[in-house]
């Protein structure tokens, strides 16, 4: 089976990214990062793709206004001209529409920095501190219209440690997070599309 090709999209650091592009090395894994997209031209994590010769594209949302359809377009242009069979969202910050969710149904992956349902949205470690859980964790999944929800593919619990602050229960999901998307990432694209 060829492998696929994937695209993956950023905001920021990209250490999830990095850990798909890691996995991606190994020869028997079934898709290549072909390409990496940011929302900003700054993402550190840019730096380190063109790095590793991966190409990198920039769609910076704040050339579209509010027009949020525009820069989905765009984005989605960048995509197709690449043959991208594949996107994993990787601390991509944007609230994406109905449209482009629509486009690449069943073929958007997205990692939460939670054990979804729970903690949907922003700030998940201080939100879980707050609840009082003794469990988190990560969770990769289908992307669909409704933020944060979509059928899930693999999650990771951690536990929540006495003195835990935000900082060390991030670093602690993190380690999971770079475990767990790599294998579902594996999953889905050695799967029949
Ligand atoms: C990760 O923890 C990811 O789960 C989270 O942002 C971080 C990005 O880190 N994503 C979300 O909160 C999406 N709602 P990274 O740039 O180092 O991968």
């Amino acid at each position: 089976m060829p492998r696929k090709r994937v695209a993956v999209l950023i905001s920021g650091r990209g250490s999830n990214m990095a850990s798909l592009i890691a996995a991606a090395k190994h020869d028997d894994y079934p898709a290549a990062i072909a390409l990496v997209v940011s929302n900003r031209p700054d993402a550190a994590g840019l730096e380190h793709a063109r790095g590793e010769g991966i190409a990198t594209a920039v769609v910076d949302h704040t050339r579209f206004g509010k027009d949020r359809e525009a820069f989905e377009r765009a984005l989605h242009d960048v995509l197709t001209a690449n043959r991208i069979d594949l996107v994993c969202l990787a601390g991509f910050m944007r609230l994406l529409t109905p449209w482009l969710v629509g486009q690449w149904q069943g073929r958007m992956l997205n990692i939460h920095p939670a054990l979804l349902p729970a903690f949907k949205g922003l700030h998940t470690h201080a939100r879980a501190l707050a609840a009082g859980v003794t469990t988190h964790g990560a969770t990769v999944h289908f992307v669909s219209s409704e933020m944060d929800s979509g059928p899930i593919i693999a999650q990771a619990e951690v536990p929540v440690l006495a003195g835990d602050t935000p900082d060390t229960l991030a670093a602690r999901v993190l380690e999971a997070e770079h475990r767990i998307y790599p294998q579902a990432l594996r999953q889905v694209a050695g799967s029949k599309l």
